[in-house]
């Protein structure tokens, strides 16, 4: 992994010995609006020579400071904050990383009392761990080469491993989210799959051009024929021994996103090299997990095309079939991400899979309703309440948003079966969006998956300043909870 600095790890009962390589992160919290050092190792003499009020330090979740620590080591206080649940554990060690990445070793001595908040800690770490600096000619060195974590909470050995595992999973997404689309187009996110897939248990199939139009895949083949790097819909495939659930991935994968020939304003389009990162989450999730050898027969499906204007491209009321062989009229060619899902939800519904979660930036709606951090929801109730699950336990935000179905009607055509948009409509963007894809995931009753929506058009990319374990730029998120789903699943 380009962007992440080989890092050694030890879990150690003790405090390793101070040298001008070393910086000890040691933890304040707020109590009654008062700072209080929390306990550590230090020395109590330099703990007790720490004026926390004189500082201006006040536990805040992240917040640090640095002082002078023994043998010319460095002692970086850090708020735990109010809750120092999981999450906040998360979001510490994502700060330690990210801030002291100067040092070469870095301690944490924070009081840690069970082996899941040290595996939290560990895993914000890992996360935070990460600064994509493949395109700078002079690239910052991090010096970080080793994390102690001072605790008597140890974790096993391979819950350790498992996590660096799906960290190395989220790091894959954000490099292949950061690139940008000179550099990655369908035919690259294609050669990336199989190098993902190299050495592991997964089947990878690919239909090209030609392929989509053969098999009906109107919708990926139509939105990709406006560019000269042409469309393409990878399925990767893991299938071990003794799974008893299935589970379908589908995947946003626009490379870039111009709007087509309805084609976007300029500063819209900035940022649009991100519209690939569902299917970047799913690719890289389904990794993780047959590197884990969870127990569930995943498939991941990446609809993968380059929105671009040109003679070629698909026109406003062009009307264009699913593999589903339903019709469908583009009234705007910006609406793109549904109609190439709704060819790879197809595919994904012939197979009956037991649960289908799709993933796609899909509406600029989708962040006027929740913002930057929040992923849209939607979808049928027993697969809403595994997605919840799953990204609660691993600190990724959701809110479940409904599917009305007052609005269906907006998306009727006149001669087609159904629209991709309605024309001057704001009411409802991403809810549209999700009752759209619906209508390809319909099956007979015995056969259908239960299915859920994510639109994480607001937290795939975080264009504010790096927060917690989040950086700058492509955030890598839903792979976690992907992963947590399987292995929920599993059970
Ligand atoms: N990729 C965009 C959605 C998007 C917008 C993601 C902003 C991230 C940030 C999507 O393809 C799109 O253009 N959606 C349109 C839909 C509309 C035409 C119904 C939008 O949101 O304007
Ligand atoms: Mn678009
Ligand atoms: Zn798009």
């Amino acid at each position: 992994m380009v962007n992440m600095t080989k890092l050694k790890h030890a879990i150690s009962e003790t405090l390793p010995s101070a040298s001008k390589s070393v910086a000890y992160v040691i933890g304040v919290t707020p109590v009654d609006g008062k700072p209080v050092l929390a306990k550590s190792d230090l020395d109590p003499k330099i703990l007790a020579a720490i004026n926390l009020e004189s500082l201006g330090v006040t536990g805040a979740l992240g917040k640090t400071t640095k002082v002078a620590g023994p043998s010319t080591s460095v002692v970086v206080l850090i708020g735990l904050g109010e809750n120092q649940d999981l999450d906040s554990l998360r979001y510490v060690g994502g700060v330690a990383s990210r801030e002291l990445g100067g040092s070469s070793h870095v301690v944490v001595d924070i009081p840690l009392m069970s082996a899941s908040q040290t595996l939290a800690l560990f895993e914000g770490f890992l996360l935070g761990n990460y600064d994509f600096q493949n395109y700078k000619s002079k690239p910052t060195e991090r010096e970080l080469s080793k994390l102690t974590i001072v605790t008597k909470a140890k974790p096993k050995s391979n819950e350790l491993a498992e996590l660096e595992t799906i960290v190395a999973a989220v790091h894959a997404c954000r490099d292949l989210v950061n690139q940008p689309a000179n550099e990655l187009y369908p035919e690259i996110m294609t050669q990336q799959a199989k190098k993902s897939a190299k050495g592991l248990p997964i089947k990878i199939k690919v239909w090209e051009e030609k392929d989509l139009l053969s098999a009906g895949l109107g919708g990926i083949y139509a939105v990709g024929k406006g560019s000269s790097r042409p469309p393409r819909l990878v399925k990767l495939e893991y299938k071990p021994s003794g799974a008893s659930v299935s589970l379908a991935l589908v995947g946003k994968g626009i490379t870039f996103d111009t709007g087509g020939l309805s084609l976007k304003p300029a500063e819209s389009m900035v940022g649009m090299k991100y519209d690939m990162t569902g299917a970047a989450a799913v690719m890289q999730a389904l990794v993780a997990i047959a590197t884990l050898g969870i127990k569930v027969k995943t498939t991941a499906w990446l609809c993968l095309a380059e929105n671009m204007p040109s003679g070629s491209a698909t026109r406003p009321n062009d009307i264009i079939k699913i593999r589903n062989g339903k019709t469908v009229e583009v009234l705007n060619t910006d609406a793109e991400g549904r109609l190439v899902l709704a060819d790879g939800l197809s595919m994904a519904v012939e197979e009956s899979p037991d649960y289908l979660i799709d993933v796609a930036t899909l509406t600029g709606a989708a962040t006027i309703a929740l913002g930057n951090r929040y992923a849209g929801l939607m979808g049928d109730a027993e697969a809403i309440t595994k997605v919840e699950k799953a990204s609660a336990s691993v600190g990724e935000l959701v809110w479940h948003m409904p599917l009305p179905e007052d609005l269906r009607p907006l998306l009727d055509s006149d001669i087609a079966d159904i629209a991709n948009v309605k024309i001057g409509n704001r009411a409802g963007g991403m809810l549209i969006g999700g009752l759209f894809l619906r209508e390809f995931v319909d099956a007979d009753q015995a056969s259908k998956p239960a299915w859920a929506h994510l639109d994480i058009a607001g937290p795939a990319n975080n264009d504010s300043a790096a927060y917690g374990h989040t950086p700058r730029g492509a955030t890598g998120v839903t792979v976690r909870t992907l992963v947590q789903l399987a292995k929920d699943l599993a059970k």
